[in-house]
């Protein structure tokens, strides 16, 4: 099991002072920075691209940034992140024509690589890119808006993809996203979970420093 990582959803975040928001909540203990991007396309909604993660590393942000791509296609959009100052960037195989080529070109382009799995989307998808995986994330909501509340069955596939994980004998982090709360991580780490994005739970609330705290100390590993 690799160590533990909150990463906030900038999502909940207000974007109009995205650079102080994504200072904020790394000063009051969060990880790594989940960076949504969505194109009216694969997923019904439409947010920010690599001039906002090129933004954000030129005003000093040096966290990693976990760039979540709901995008389709994925392949022209991965060397334009990489360059940007994207660290993970993970996509959906239903958004990629040949999964395996992608993934490779994240990793050429210097980043690591993730398949992200929506609620309804078979483990089969991991089966021959074990070995090319950095990160597996899997999806608690369907895909598109922060705010919605956690899918109970996912805890079941957590379950079965830290067996995978570790049955494979690769250093893989198990990343949840979608519902995740203070009163929730603690069954979603019990299940497998090393790796939490959390949107609305934390940039909704007052002290970010309070309730990052509050999950960190629900974790149970
Ligand atoms: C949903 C996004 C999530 C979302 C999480 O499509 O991928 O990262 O922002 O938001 P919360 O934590 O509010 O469910
Ligand atoms: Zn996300």
């Amino acid at each position: 099991m690799q160590s533990t990582v909150i990463a906030p959803s900038i999502l909940s975040a207000d974007f109009a002072r995205l650079g102080e928001e994504v200072t904020n909540v790394i000063q009051a203990g969060a990880d790594w920075v989940h960076f949504d991007v969505m194109d009216n396309h694969y997923v019904p909604n439409l947010t920010i691209g690599p001039m906002v993660c090129q933004a954000l590393r030129d005003y000093g942000i040096t966290a990693p940034i976990d760039v979540h791509l709901m995008v389709k296609p994925v392949d022209r959009i991965i060397p334009d992140f990489a360059k940007a100052g994207a660290s993970i960037i993970t996509f959906h195989p239903e958004a990629s024509e040949h999964v395996d080529r992608s993934l490779q070109l994240i990793k050429d382009s210097g980043c690591q690589a993730g398949l992200v799995l929506n609620p309804a989307t078979s483990l089969h998808h991991l089966e021959h890119v074990m070995d090319k995986l950095d990160v597996i994330l899997l999806m608690s909501v369907n895909p598109g808006f922060g705010g919605q509340s956690f899918i109970p069955h996912t805890l079941e596939k957590l379950r079965q993809v830290r067996a995978l994980i570790d049955q494979s004998g690769f250093d893989i982090r198990l990343e949840v996203d979608g519902g995740v709360k203070t009163d929730n991580i603690g069954e979603i780490s019990a299940a497998g979970a090393d790796t939490f994005v959390a949107g609305s739970a934390i940039f909704n609330t007052e002290d970010y420093a309070a309730t990052i705290q509050a999950m960190k100390a629900n974790i149970v590993q």
